[in-house]
């Protein structure tokens, strides 16, 4: 039996529309356009699509986008002079720093930079905090995507054991601290792998739901997966110019029941949730403004 495709794509094409009516709405109550600034440092070409992608979603959803392209040399004095002058610009609502940055910076200066705020990525430690504490200011985009995705296709996580396999501060650490929440799509019982854990395949296979966010092609075989599992794949790696997951999915399909694509899975969760980020922190910044989600206070 082939498993059920789990439609990233056509799941965030609802959510953005979504979206885009409560960016109307803002932009009319307040008279504000809720605006994104990405920071894009070098010229690595992944990281090229994926600006050019959460841009052209901005200008769909009617918020207001910019993208500053720095060259590789850039000192780290320069980019958090840019991310200043970000953080003191009232027309800008959303900071995003495109990672990786070149070598010569370090990225947690540059992340710890940004007022919290504007940190529309969720990466700022008083951000994170907030998470940890079950009271978010921003919800992390993939793995705030990744669980919308579980409760817009009625796969329960409370009470189920959700194997994470990669512990990477942008998807699975936070997508830990948020699965083991009280609340909807959470309540799970969470494990988390990495390059250390022993009987790696044996912990794989206890779970109810596995995630992969670790960046190795095809990594989790369907010897891996307990026959009925939903397997979620968070990686984007490319493999002879061809886009393929964390997971061997044609062979995996065969065993779980549900399953994400790579690409149309998760890729396009990760943008929809930048969106809503975005229009919530001009909600924060706009006295007065009705509330536009996740505020937390
Ligand atoms: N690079 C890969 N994923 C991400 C992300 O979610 N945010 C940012 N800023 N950079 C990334």
């Amino acid at each position: 039996m082939s498993a059920r495709l789990i439609d990233g794509k056509r799941i965030s094409e609802v959510f953005r529309s979504d979206v885009a009516r409560r960016v109307a709405e803002f932009r009319s109550a307040t008279g504000v356009i809720p605006k994104l600034a990405a920071v894009l440092t070098g010229d690595d070409p992944a990281s090229a699509v994926y600006v050019k992608n959460k841009h052209a979603a901005c200008e769909q959803a009617g918020l207001g986008t910019e993208v500053i392209r720095l060259p590789r040399e850039t000192t780290e004095a320069e980019l958090l002079a840019v991310v200043h002058r970000l953080n003191t610009d009232p027309a800008v609502h959303g900071i995003l720093v495109q990672l990786p940055v070149p070598p010569q910076i370090q990225p947690q200066r540059v992340l710890d930079a940004v007022t919290p705020l504007k940190d529309v990525d969720c990466f700022h430690p008083e951000n994170v905090g907030r998470l940890a504490q079950g009271r978010p200011r921003f919800l992390p985009c993939t793995p705030a995507g990744v669980q919308r995705m579980l409760i817009q296709e009625q796969i329960a996580t409370a009470g189920k054991h959700v194997v994470i396999l990669g512990r990477s501060d942008i998807v699975g650490k936070p997508l830990a601290l948020m699965l083991m929440q009280k609340g909807k799509g959470a309540n799970a019982t969470v494990t988390v792998c990495h390059s250390q854990t022993s009987n790696l395949a044996e912990v794989t296979r206890s779970a109810d739901i596995l995630v992969a966010a670790i960046g190795v092609p095809r990594f989790v075989t369907a010897d891996m997966v307990r026959p009925g599992a939903v397997v979620i794949d968070v990686g984007i790696n490319r493999v002879e110019g061809r886009l393929c997951g964390d997971v061997d999915f044609e062979a995996v399909r065969e065993v779980a029941s549900a399953i994400t694509p790579v690409p149309g899975g998760v890729g396009p969760m990760t943008i929809s949730l930048l969106l809503e980020n975005t229009l919530t922190a001009a909600a924060l910044q706009t006295s007065g403004a009705p509330g536009a989600g996740n505020t937390g206070g």
